[in-house]
């Protein structure tokens, strides 16, 4: 990527007209609201399968408004995030501070060359920001940040990707994206001598968007998300489960099929 392109790019992160709060999490999904709320409790009832018991450290790159720090809270004895949207940082630097949560940092910057102001962690966490590096940045970014990963600690890649043929979005707003197969990202911290652990689709995705569309539903499910997210998660998901069974695509855009998975690695032997 050029220097012209990667400006416009960071532009487009610090974009004033989106909401810093649900920025980039909803672009392909249905785009609603209430389905950012059922997203966030769904991904992370998935990550935690495979999170450390906790307390422990973690690393985020590309950590947005902090909404992973948040929703970990307590079980996060020490978290960095580096992003390089102002906008977004803020955000979270104010949330962070509203909820009294320590050892929690938010770093302004480019993740191509952050250098972790700790030595080591137990998690290092990518989630839905290897999409926006070119190849090169992205091996890079692997290697360069796997002496900041604690012997037996796990990295955890959340991506978006493609079914059959890898695509790349360039478009006018700066948005610059390259949407891999599964095989490709596997085969990326692979190359660097990582473990692949395990896969898994990230939640169960919402379905019957025109649903949760209309006015009602939307509140209903929204105020139940807020104040009883265990007991809506469940049923939001079951009824998604249930309405299509045989479709596990995060979505279809034409003949474009899209898949959103949690991939775990860890520290093979041949990592130096
Ligand atoms: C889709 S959002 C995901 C945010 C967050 N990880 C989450 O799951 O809510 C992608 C984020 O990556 C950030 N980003 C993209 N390229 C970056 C780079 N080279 N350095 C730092 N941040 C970057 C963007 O600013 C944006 O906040």
């Amino acid at each position: 990527m050029d220097d012209s392109k990667k400006a416009q790019v960071h532009a487009y992160w610090n974009n004033e007209q989106h909401d810093p709060a649900t920025i980039g999490t909803s672009s392909i999904g249905t785009g609603l609201p209430v389905e950012f709320l059922y997203r966030t409790i769904g991904e992370l009832e998935t990550l935690r399968r495979y999170l450390p018991r906790a307390p422990f450290s973690m690393l985020e790159l590309g950590c947005g408004a902090g909404r992973w720090a948040m929703a970990l809270g307590r079980s996060l004895s020490y978290y960095e995030g580096v992003d390089m949207s102002g906008q977004q940082i803020a955000f979270a630097q104010e949330t962070a501070a509203k909820q009294k949560l320590s050892n929690i940092h938010f770093t302004l910057g480019d993740i191509r060359n952050y250098t972790p102001q700790r030595q080591q962690f137990d998690v290092i966490y990518f989630a839905g920001v290897t999409q926006y590096l070119d190849d090169a940045d992205f091996e890079a970014i692997i290697r360069r940040n796997l002496p900041y990963l604690v012997p037996g600690g796990i990295i955890v890649e959340r991506a978006t990707t493609l079914v059959g043929e890898r695509r790349y979005v360039r478009d006018e707003s700066g948005y610059w994206c390259v949407y891999r197969l599964n095989s490709e990202i596997i085969a990326a911290f692979e190359a660097q001598g990582l473990r692949h652990v395990a896969d898994e689709q990230s939640y169960t995705f919402l379905r019957r968007p025109e649903l949760w569309r209309s006015p009602e539903l939307s509140f209903f499910a929204s105020w139940g998300l807020k104040n009883m997210p265990t007991a809506m998660h469940a049923v939001m998901k079951a009824f998604s489960a249930g309405v299509n069974m045989h479709n596990d695509a995060f979505c279809h855009e034409g003949d474009k099929v899209y898949d959103h998975r949690f991939f775990i690695f860890s520290i093979g032997d041949n990592v130096t």
